[in-house]
């Protein structure tokens, strides 16, 4: 039976995601939210508020010095996440960071590594993973017969000119964006790490990548195609097999879902992915459960990324070893 011991958790960055994170997470038994460090006090100190979070610091160093907190939290643009995961597990913090962890395979190692070595909890936040709906898409997925082709897109129309996924300093872009949720999904159908990837890319004038197309092929031959991107609507992850489709028609948010297996509509319990997501790296923090992403995923999915963005620069496609 669970304990009642909870997790104290620290927010770093008081953005939009991490508001979005703490929306529900007040009923997720096992975990406290204690502090939220900004580089702006005033800017945490306004989080704390709208959150009723007790501890206030005017600093990421000063949120990861703080005694109280046992994990952290990192909200933070894309370029920010290894770095800050580095310096929260040197400072004995487990860490649920944003995605993507990274492009570069061997961070994903590096920071993998350090947590291993300090006996640490370090997971990448896919929350969309976390919910009912994938795992009962996953359930019906052997009634589609032999997978021919996987399909993943996440596109939204970027009204705003100042976001950080705009900003190539920031490592931001739609594939790091959006984009590697179709690489999530793909490769969660497959069951299997791409061997082979070529990507298409549109540029925009800040220098990242507003939209890119990409074929992941498996070794088994299944190929998965991926859109995405800042300039149309659209998500949805079908599989498509001898025997049938299956659709996941909002996979990655859960909002406005549903699963449709052939022409069935198959009936799926919503539930918040973010407050799930908390819960399952709280109870592995606490001894009562495993994260359900680890090294492996973070490292699949860096791999993928970083090949998808090299064959989109040359045109090539770029093999990925075993
Ligand atoms: N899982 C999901 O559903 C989901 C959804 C959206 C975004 N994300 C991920 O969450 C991360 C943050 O995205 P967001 O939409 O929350 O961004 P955001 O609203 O712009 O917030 C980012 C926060 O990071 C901090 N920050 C530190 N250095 C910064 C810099 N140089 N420029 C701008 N902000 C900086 C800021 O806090 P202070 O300046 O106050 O410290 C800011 O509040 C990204 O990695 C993104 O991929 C995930």
């Amino acid at each position: 039976m669970p304990s009642s011991r909870k997790v104290r958790w620290g927010i770093l960055g008081p953005g939009g995601i991490s508001a979005r994170l703490l929306r529900d997470a007040g009923s997720a038994a096992n975990v406290a939210v204690v502090a939220v460090g900004s580089r702006d006090r005033a800017r945490a100190a306004a989080f704390a508020a709208r959150f009723g979070i007790p501890r206030i610091h005017g600093s990421y160093e000063a949120l990861l010095g703080d005694p109280e907190v046992d994990a952290v939290y990192i909200g933070t643009p894309n370029s920010l996440h290894h770095p800050l995961t580095m310096q929260a597990l040197a400072a004995g913090k487990h860490v649920l960071c944003e995605k993507p962890y990274s492009r570069h395979p061997e961070q994903v190692v590096e920071a993998f590594d350090a947590a291993a070595s300090r006996k640490l909890i370090l997971m990448e936040a896919f929350m969309w993973r976390h919910t009912p709906q994938v795992r009962r898409f996953m359930e019906l997925l052997p009634e589609v017969g032999e997978l021919q082709s996987i399909r993943a897109t996440f596109s939204f129309v970027m009204t705003k000119t100042n976001d950080v996924r705009l900003d190539a300093g920031l490592d931001g872009g739609a594939l790091m964006d959006v984009g590697c949720y179709c690489v999530s999904g793909s490769r969660l159908v497959a069951g299997a790490e791409p061997s082979r990837v070529s990507g298409e890319q549109v540029v925009g004038p800040t220098g990242v990548d507003l939209s890119i197309s990409g074929l992941l092929r498996f070794p088994s031959g299944l190929v998965a195609e991926i859109v995405a991107g800042f300039t149309s609507h659209h998500r949805q992850l079908e599989a498509i097999g001898t025997a049938g489709t299956l659709l996941l028609r909002d996979p990655w948010l859960g909002e406005d879902g549903g699963i449709r297996l052939g022409d069935r509509d198959i009936a799926v319990t919503s539930d918040d992915a973010y407050r799930l997501e908390l819960e399952n790296i709280s109870a592995a923090i606490l001894g009562e459960g495993q994260p359900l992403l680890g090294r492996d995923d973070a490292l699949g999915q860096a791999r993928t990324i970083d090949a998808l963005y090299r064959s989109a620069a040359t045109g090539a496609a770029v093999s990925l070893g075993a």
